[in-house]
């Protein structure tokens, strides 16, 4: 009998997260304060999140120590799975292995609570009493919400409109672990009152649920913010995904041809893909790829320059890949990667060539996922079929051209909230939407006259 999974003991979880700005090739850009175009130092911050993340928001230290405490909460869950999916590889009948990191047995159900458990501790140690947050599909805020009722914090989440209404289950979930759910744009913020003024039936985005939830927590004493992706902090946190699975390879002696995540603000690529890209920039030969929506193109089609990483202008210019702050994308149900922007980390990697970014339609990822359904038996979150259809699209071409490849990619969690996505799917109620050029020169209006990286 061959192996399918490959564990890891309790006592094997890797003990540091990695910081790729340590083994960086080329110096990032620096965030800017928007009021003097200058790098945004520590005391700008400090208002938003607490010194200690702060400090590790601009950390250049290579190996950054795990907490005993958020150890033994990632405990409960991890170290995650690696499994062989050799009957998907029978499926597509290509000369491929597939290995991926089941981060679906998480109690959310996705790879988020791997920095949602750190961020409520930090916080907690600093004497915060609570947070607020943005979540688009509703796996943030639910991981979040579980997160702050372990660390005893208040959390209030604002879930972006459209999977507030396509996902009552996820409010349910945050709510089951104490915290206080609400559709954004709302009536509740001035961001929120502001878009709602222009536009009664918006959808919302997380760029419009970002502003709300920053203005929220800087407007009630003892709050901070926390967000779910893009920022450096959260990649490091999530770097224990790669770092176990680099343990876990090493233990069947197998090395990746090819590293896939899907990426909406980057974190669960980031996650599986920064220790391999450490080990490229050392000379491994390495394809790292990361998958996108076409309906919300990043990395594919937006330019890199400074922007915000909301609606409403409050944070700092970030140097990312960006659609545009005030683009709203296609009510997709992967609704984790309706974000206009891009995690600077793994922007900055797509510019040094270290990464390369691919875009798959709605169509073409349901399709991946009901095939994984149909053979993996997990049944994948939307996000996640995007790094499915990646899969395919790599094995497909490994067998046009008759060579072998080993495939690992992050399976970032299950869709079993996510069902009337797939309802709607089977009943051929979704469309491969694509989004025009012109919408994306429109949208990218909102950035001209902003500083250029
Ligand atoms: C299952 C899943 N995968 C992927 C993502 C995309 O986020 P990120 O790019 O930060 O990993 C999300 C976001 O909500 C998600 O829920």
């Amino acid at each position: 009998m061959e192996q399918v999974k490959v564990v890891l003991n309790d006592n094997e979880i890797p003990k540091q997260w990695y910081n790729i700005q340590a083994d960086m090739p080329t110096p990032m850009k620096p965030p800017l304060h928007p009021g003097t175009g200058k790098p945004v130092g520590p005391d700008d911050l400090a208002p938003v999140f607490p010194m200690n993340l702060i400090e590790q928001e601009v950390s250049q230290q290579r190996w950054i120590d795990i907490p005993e405490a958020v150890l033994e909460k990632y405990l409960i869950w991890r170290p995650t799975p690696l499994c062989r999916a050799f009957n998907f590889e029978k499926l597509l009948g290509a000369p491929v292995k597939i290995y991926y990191k089941n981060e679906g047995v998480s109690p959310a159900g996705s790879h988020k609570p791997n920095t949602a458990i750190p961020q409520a501790y930090y916080n907690k140690i600093f004497g915060i009493k609570r947070l607020a947050t943005e979540t688009g599909a509703g796996q943030w805020g639910s991981a979040l919400a579980m997160a702050c009722k372990i660390f005893d914090l208040e959390c209030r989440v604002f879930m972006v409109r459209v999977s507030y209404e396509q996902k009552p289950y996820r409010r349910m979930m945050m709510n089951a672990w104490g915290a206080e759910c609400i559709p954004s744009p709302s009536t509740m913020t001035n961001a929120g009152k502001q878009v709602l003024a222009e536009h009664p039936d918006s959808p919302g985005s997380l760029g419009i649920a970002i502003s709300e939830a920053i203005e929220d927590a800087v407007t009630h004493k003892g709050s901070r913010y926390s967000l779910g992706s893009v920022l450096n902090h959260v990649l490091l946190h999530q770097t224990i995904i790669g770092l176990e699975a680099q343990k876990q390879i090493e233990k069947i002696g197998v090395y990746p041809d090819v590293v896939i995540g899907c990426a909406g603000g980057g974190s669960n690529f980031a996650g599986i893909a920064l220790p391999f890209v450490r080990d490229k920039i050392h000379g491994k030969k390495v394809q790292i790829i990361a998958a996108e929506p076409t309906s919300c193109p990043t990395m594919t089609k937006g330019p890199f320059a400074y922007d915000f990483g909301d609606l409403a202008k409050m944070t700092p210019l970030l140097p990312m890949h960006t659609l545009g702050h005030d683009f709203v994308p296609a009510p997709i149900h992967a609704g984790g990667l309706r974000y206009h922007g891009m995690a600077p980390i793994v922007s900055h990697l797509v510019n040094e060539k270290l990464v390369e970014a691919r875009a798959y339609n709605q169509m073409e990822t349901f399709d991946a996922g009901v095939k994984w359904a149909r053979t993996e038996c997990f049944i994948p979150a939307p996000e996640t079929n995007h790094a499915i259809a990646a899969v395919v699209d790599v094995a497909m071409k490994a067998k046009e051209e008759g060579k072998e490849k080993v495939i690992l990619f992050d399976w970032s969690g299950h869709g079993l909230v996510d069902l009337a996505a797939y309802d709607a799917y089977l009943s051929g109620k979704l469309e491969a939407y694509e989004l025009p050029d012109e919408e994306i020169r429109r949208a990218l209006k909102a950035i001209e006259g902003l500083p250029k990286p």
